[in-house]
């Protein structure tokens, strides 16, 4: 009897049991779970300290003392206080990082923007950097953008096992090529 080797078909519907495995604790969880910057510096150390050295991670403390608890100014300044975040955290942009931030899910662009991962353009920019800032010119996205840059490298293995406390196991790791290099 011929041993039976996983074929294309049946790696997509391990793929596609894994996908509605990770979306359907996706859908159990509340929409804005968020686990923080300190999480995603395990694998992207760089990216973390880019972020940390810019305005954004300041963005609450910059703030008049008066003005730290104004929801007027939070909303931009530290949307996602009630999260426990100060500033304009990474997952401001790209989104809570709850499902996407295990790295079965990370290596998996598709997985991982299905799960909440946002692709953050001029568009989130410019939701707090508006016409009413304090700039003295207008919002230059191209301009901008190499301000904050970041996030260019590989990811790191973590030095210690993340997303490991309080969580549901994962589902099994599905045997699956190398991600491309170059991401
Ligand atoms: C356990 C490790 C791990 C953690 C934690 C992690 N990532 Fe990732 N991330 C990866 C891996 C692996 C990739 C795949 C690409 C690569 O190797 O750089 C990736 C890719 C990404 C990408 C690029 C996705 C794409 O397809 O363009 C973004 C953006 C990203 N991560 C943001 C975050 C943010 C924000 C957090 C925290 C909320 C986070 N990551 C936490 C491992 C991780
Ligand atoms: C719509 C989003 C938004 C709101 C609401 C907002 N800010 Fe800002 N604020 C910004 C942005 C964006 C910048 C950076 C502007 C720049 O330098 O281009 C900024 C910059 C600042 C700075 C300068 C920080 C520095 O490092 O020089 C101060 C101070 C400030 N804001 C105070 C406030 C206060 C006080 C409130 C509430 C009354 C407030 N902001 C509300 C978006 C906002
Ligand atoms: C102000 C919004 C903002 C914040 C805050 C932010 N990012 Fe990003 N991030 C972006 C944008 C925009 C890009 C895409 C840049 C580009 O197109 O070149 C990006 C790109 C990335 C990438 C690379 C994706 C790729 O295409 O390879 C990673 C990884 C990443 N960010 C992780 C993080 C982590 C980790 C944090 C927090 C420590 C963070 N980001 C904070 C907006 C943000
Ligand atoms: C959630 C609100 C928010 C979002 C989204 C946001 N920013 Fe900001 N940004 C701020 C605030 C607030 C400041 C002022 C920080 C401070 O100094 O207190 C700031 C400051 C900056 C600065 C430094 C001041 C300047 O203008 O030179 C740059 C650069 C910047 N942001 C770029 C970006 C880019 C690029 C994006 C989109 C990828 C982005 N920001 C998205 C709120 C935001």
């Amino acid at each position: 009897m011929a041993h039976y080797t996983p074929g294309p078909v049946s790696r997509s519907l391990v793929r596609a049991l894994a996908v509605a495995a990770v979306l359907a604790s996706a859908a159990a969880r509340a929409a804005g779970d968020k686990v923080g910057p300190e999480t995603c510096r395990a694998c992207h150390p760089s990216a973390f300290d880019a972020w940390h050295a810019s305005p954004h991670a300041r963005a609450l403390e910059s703030l008049p003392e008066r003005s730290r608890k104004d929801p007027r100014c939070l909303s931009c300044h530290a949307p996602d206080l009630d999260d426990g975040l100060s500033g304009v955290s990474c997952e401001s942009c790209h989104g809570p990082g709850r499902m996407y931030a295990a790295r079965y899910v990370m290596r998996d662009p598709e997985l991982s923007r299905a799960v909440g991962l946002a692709d953050p353009g001029e568009k989130r920019c410019l939701a707090c950097h508006t016409d009413s800032t304090p700039s003295l010119e207008k919002f230059d996205y191209a301009r901008k953008l190499p301000l904050i840059a970041h996030g260019r490298e590989p990811a790191a293995e973590p030095p210690r096992p993340a997303h490991r406390q309080g969580e549901a196991k994962p589902p099994p790791v599905p045997a699956r090529p190398a991600h491309p290099a170059g991401r």
